[in-house]
Order: C-alpha cells, then structure tokens, then sequence
C-alpha cells in the first residue's frame, strides 16, 4: 500500500436520503427509528442532507476541499431491496456513477459493505442473531463486486461490529433497539465475524482489481498518564483486556479476527456466554485482511495503581469534551495507532475521527468553528507524531465531510467540515474548517 492518504468519510443512512425512491428496500433504521423513545424527536434518515441528488455537487466539494480518498457506505437496501435476491439496477447505478465521478475527480473511493443500515426484510429473520446472516453477507459481497470491483480497489467489510451490535442488540441505543443476553449478544457478535470472514474471501475470490482489505473497529482507548513504561503498560491492558462486560473493548472483535480467538481475560469475564469457534469458522474468522481501520475520538488517561491494577486518572471537571460529552484527547490518536500496530502487527488507517459542536451560521453568513480547527491540529499532529516514529499508519479519514444524521442523537451534533442547513433545501456551506483542512493537505502534499 502506498503513501500516506488524507481523505474524509461519511455513512448512507447518515446522508443520502431518498429512504423510498428508485427501488430502494426499507432497512431498520427507516422503519425502527421513527417509533417513539428510539431517537430524538423521532427524527430519521428520510431525508438526511439529501445526498442522493446532491452527490454531484458534494463530489465537487471534495475536489474543492482536496482530498484524496473517499470513505463512503453502501446502503445494502438500495442494492438488493430485500437484502438478498433482486437486484436494484437503479441502486448499482447510483453508486457506480458516484464511483467514476469520484475518479474522474482524483479521488479513491474507499467503500465500505455495511454501516449499520440493515435491511429490514433480513431483520424481520433475525437480523445478526440469525447464523444465516454469513450466507446473506456474502451474497451482497458478490454483488458488489460484480458491479463496482472494476473500479473499486479498497474495501471495508463493517464499521463498527462494537455498535452494530453492541449498542443495537445489548444497550437498546441503536436500530433495531433491543437490550439482549449477553448470550445472544455474543452470539451476534460471532455472526458478525463470520459475515465479515466470508465477505473477505469473496472479495478476494471476486475483485476484478487487486483488492485491499480492511476491517473497521473502535472501543476504548487508554493513554498512558505519564510516558513511564508502567503507564504504557497500563494503556495496553485498559485498550485490550476486558475486565468486565463491554464490547468497546476493542480487542473482543480484533483478536477473533486476526487471532482466531477472545482476548486473554474474555473467558473470566463472560464465562460460558462466550461462544466457541469450530476449526472451519475460526478459518472463515480470521480470512487474512490488509489493514486494521479504527474509528477514534477519544479517550481516557490510566495508570497502574500500587496493586499493580489499571486504574483512571481523575478528571478534572469542566475538562475539553465535544458537543456528545467525549472528552478530547489528542494523544490517544497516537496511543491507538501505536498500541495496534504493536499488538496486531498490521497497518492502521484511521477511518474515521472528528469533532461534534453546535456550529451555526454567523450574521456574516459564515459557519466558524475554531474548536473544531484546534481538534483537528492538535489530533493531527499527534497522528504526525506517530508517522515520524515509523509506526505504520497509512491514512486519515475526517468525520464527517459534511453534517449529518447523527444516529439516536439526530441532527443537533454537527460532525462536519461541511454544514448543511437542513431548514433550507440542505444548503452546503463551507465551515472554517473546511478551508483549514484544504491547507493542511495542501501543506502535507508540498513535503
Ligand atoms: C460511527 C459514525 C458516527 C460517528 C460519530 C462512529 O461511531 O461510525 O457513524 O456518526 O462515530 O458518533
């Protein structure tokens, strides 16, 4: 894989709109997240920033803005309406064309399959708690390579299996808001990886170009208190040791799927509600990949206690924290790149990373965000940091490059580089940020 890459990232349900138009199945968040309790106001993707007859202008934008690479997801309901079976010709159509303007512009698109969006039809048989779900992953994977691999090199199988089904199936936070066992959970989990492991073998079975493959995760992230190997040591078990039960520990779906088994401690933790891996899936599991995408905005400072325990350092009240109340710590970006490349001894891509704040518009018709410029320089240069020490980090992806759905949250967290003034017609207008960002690749380009 060649040089570092600057680019920003968005998801489907999250922008595109058009929830029923052109063929388009419905998928659990255009029918669940609309039912009262489930998200702010009720409020849904039917309309989003309307990407899906903005994409032309919005590629435009990205031109504009200079980025290299695109990170976007395909909505599985606009390709097969029922999530397995017909396909919709007009959905192919929407994304091929997006792909050839993305390249006709500079730009690499970095796909990824599946970003929370599921059809409905396939969660009406049991969504990710149904075994079956392998089978109906690797039949949209061929799909889509069928349609887009001419094109397509870089792909991602999932974002995010820790909130897909973490938040959707345990916690009752994400469509389609259940609040499970633990058992069915992990169970939903281990249908999650083997999806993931089959997508990988058909993407390398079928990609008419060279592939490269990646899986995307994120969970908690521990900074060392002090640079004291002690404190290092400390970050590493708080990054990757469950101590008790949370899916944000990231290692619960990266050691499954680079290791072919749970982190060391996940058995204490979840005694017999952990599933086990026959020999044929821990192969499927752990289908070799290229690089380890993490998705990361925060993070926590720890240390080793006297009993030799991982332990949290205090926080201090009214400390930096984005508009959802993540704390901002610019080190962690650092901390994470370091942590897997050591542990997992595969190049990272930061996949996504970003600030959330209630940006609006200026009496000079402007959107400033400062805070979001500080996040961004100080996040980046901690990233810089870790390029320089070697550690093998290939690229940068902004979330988001223009606001959007923020999930159960709505549309009040602004993300984005981009604003989008949702009450009138989804105007885009340029934030500080924007141009900030335009420099700083500029400026990385020049050296
Ligand atoms: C998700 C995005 C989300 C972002 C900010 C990530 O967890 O992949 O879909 O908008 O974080 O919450």
């Amino acid at each position: 894989m060649s040089e570092f890459v600057y680019g920003a990232a968005t998801a489907s349900y999250q922008i595109e709109g058009a929830w029923n138009e052109d063929g388009k199945g419905p998928n659990i968040w255009d029918v669940l997240a609309p039912l009262e309790g489930h998200t702010v106001e009720g409020q849904t993707g039917v309309v989003a920033c309307d990407h899906y007859h903005k994409w032309r202008e919005d590629v435009a934008l990205m031109k504009e803005l200079g980025i290299k690479a695109y990170r976007f997801s395909l909505s599985w309901a606009r390709i097969l309406p029922e999530g397995t079976g017909k396909v919709n010709e007009a959905g192919i159509k929407f994304y091929s064309d997006l792909i050839d303007a993305l390249l006709e512009n500079g730009i690499t698109p970095y796909v990824t399959l599946y970003h929370w969006d599921l059809p409905y039809a396939l969660h009406q048989k049991g969504g990710w708690l149904n075994p079956e779900i392998q089978n109906w992953f690797a039949e949209y994977t061929k799909v889509v390579m069928d349609a887009f691999s001419d094109r397509v090199t870089h792909w991602i199988t999932q974002n995010e299996p820790q909130c897909f089904i973490g938040l959707a199936y345990r916690t009752g936070k994400n469509a389609p808001f259940y609040k499970l066992t633990w058992k069915e959970v992990l169970e939903a989990g281990k249908n999650s990886m083997l999806a993931h492991g089959r997508a990988v073998q058909v993407i390398r079975k079928y990609a008419k170009k060279k592939p490269t493959v990646g899986y995307t995760v994120c969970g908690t992230v521990g900074v060392p208190a002090t640079n004291t190997e002690r404190d290092w040591e400390a970050a590493r078990r708080d990054t990757f040791v469950p101590s008790e039960r949370s899916l944000f520990v990231i290692s619960m779906f990266l050691d499954p799927v680079l290791f072919g088994r749970y982190p060391e401690g996940a058995e204490a933790v979840y005694s017999s509600d952990l599933p086990a891996f026959t020999e044929e899936e821990r192969k499927i599991i752990t289908a070799p990949i290229d690089f380890i995408g993490v998705n990361e905005y925060s993070g926590h400072r720890v240390m080793l206690n006297k009993n030799g325990q991982v332990a949290e350092q205090p926080k201090i009240p009214g400390r930096p924290q984005n508009q959802l109340g993540w704390d901002i710590e610019p080190e962690s970006i650092y901390c994470i790149s370091k942590l897997l490349c050591e542990r997992y001894q595969k190049p990272v891509i930061i996949t996504e990373n970003g600030f959330a704040n209630a940006d609006l518009i200026s009496g000079d018709g402007k959107v400033h965000d400062p805070q979001r410029i500080e996040y961004l320089d100080s996040y980046l240069s901690q990233l810089q940091k870790a390029v320089d020490e070697g550690i093998p980090v290939l690229g940068y992806f902004y979330w988001s490059l223009m606001d959007n759905y923020e999930w159960q949250h709505g549309y009040s967290p602004r993300f984005g580089l981009i604003y989008v003034d949702y009450g009138n017609n989804c105007k885009r207008i340029k934030k500080d940020s924007f141009y900030w960002y335009q420099k700083y690749i500029q400026s990385m380009e020049q050296k």
